[in-house]
């Protein structure tokens, strides 16, 4: 019997599906420092991982009969993909299962930012039966997402769906992609029986930069680690543009990022990821300017769920072959 360690967790549906296939799962979390050892004298064969755990040369060499490494989720970046791959093991990621909750989570920041709610939030319980006018006052400056230009920075699956998603919040939505092609997106609407077709306008970085009033990054971590937003990309932004980054800390230069906020280039970042987590900077948490949730794009149920599944999925067929 084959037995599967979910170091990072494992929804339910995807633990009953291994477990109903014959593998022993385990959700008891094992320290980083502890997983070689535990691992070896467990006997698992397959270890899954959100991101959290990092599995590196190391661990993947200190774990010879280790032949399936899973991630749930779309970002690799925790794990020496082409190293185990090389060695013979299996890697494999969720890479579609969790797009439209990042998508969701995105516009849920620009939809709060362009109206202060993050903020708000806080204030009303404290202030709001002895403040209410100032209040009022201070939040009365919001803006519609109606008719703004959302730029979309790599147009993949995440890209896509943030992309549909602001197109149907009346945005006008532009796109970089340096690979993709894709310019056109494909909306089902509850009701309809085909999806609507909607062309998408690709722009050259600098466009999308120049023109945007949100940017949403959807691009991975870069393999030498540099920021795809730095200085001179804020520099080329509106004034007030509002950037969210659902992707990976280190794609935006944090340094930069706190700047750009305090000239009034960005009015506004809506960060779920961090360079250092999980401990981000807290010049970067506690800017006035900086709406903030702990990497919690991916982190729905039924994101969760579909990951679970696909995993459990990919772990039968292999040692099924
Ligand atoms: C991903 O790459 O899929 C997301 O960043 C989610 O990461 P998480 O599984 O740690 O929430």
């Amino acid at each position: 019997m084959k037995k599967v360690l979910a170091n990072d967790g494992i929804s339910s549906a995807g633990k009953d599906r291994l477990e109903q296939a014959g593998f022993t799962v385990s959700t008891d979390k094992v320290a980083q420092e502890d997983l070689g050892s535990v691992i070896n004298a467990e006997g698992y064969s397959a270890l899954l991982v959100r991101s959290a755990t990092q599995v590196r040369k190391d661990l993947i060499d200190a774990c010879p009969d280790l032949d399936f490494i899973g991630r749930g989720g779309v970002g690799m970046d925790n794990i020496d993909v082409e190293y185990a791959r090389n060695l013979g093991r299996r890697v494999e990621n969720t890479p579609g299962a969790s797009s439209r909750s990042v998508g969701e989570l995105v516009m849920a920041h620009m939809f709060a930012s362009a109206r202060f709610l993050n903020q708000s939030y806080c204030d009303m319980p404290e202030l709001g039966a002895k403040d209410f006018k100032r209040l009022k006052k201070a939040y009365a400056k919001g803006k519609e997402l109606g008719g703004r230009t959302l730029g979309v920075v790599g147009f993949g699956r995440i890209g896509q769906e943030t992309a549909k998603l602001g197109v149907g919040a009346g945005m006008k939505v532009i796109a970089f992609d340096p690979i993709s092609e894709q310019d056109t997106l494909h909306l089902d609407i509850i009701g309809l029986d085909e999806p609507v077709q909607v062309p998408i306008e690709r722009v050259s970085m600098d466009d999308l930069l120049s023109r945007s009033d949100f940017i949403s990054l959807h691009v991975p971590a870069q393999e030498d680690g540099s920021a795809v937003i730095a200085q001179e990309q804020f520099g080329k932004m509106k004034d007030g543009v509002v950037l969210v980054n659902a992707a990976r800390g280190g794609v935006v230069d944090e340094s930069a990022l706190i700047e750009a906020l305090d000239s009034g280039k960005v009015g506004s970042a809506c960060l779920d990821v961090f360079v250092g987590e999980p401990e981000p900077r807290t010049d970067v948490l506690t800017h006035e300017k900086v709406a903030s949730s702990p990497h919690i794009g991916a982190a729905t149920m039924e994101a969760q769920e579909r990951i679970g599944l696909e995993l459990a999925e990919k772990i039968i067929n292999h040692f099924g072959d």
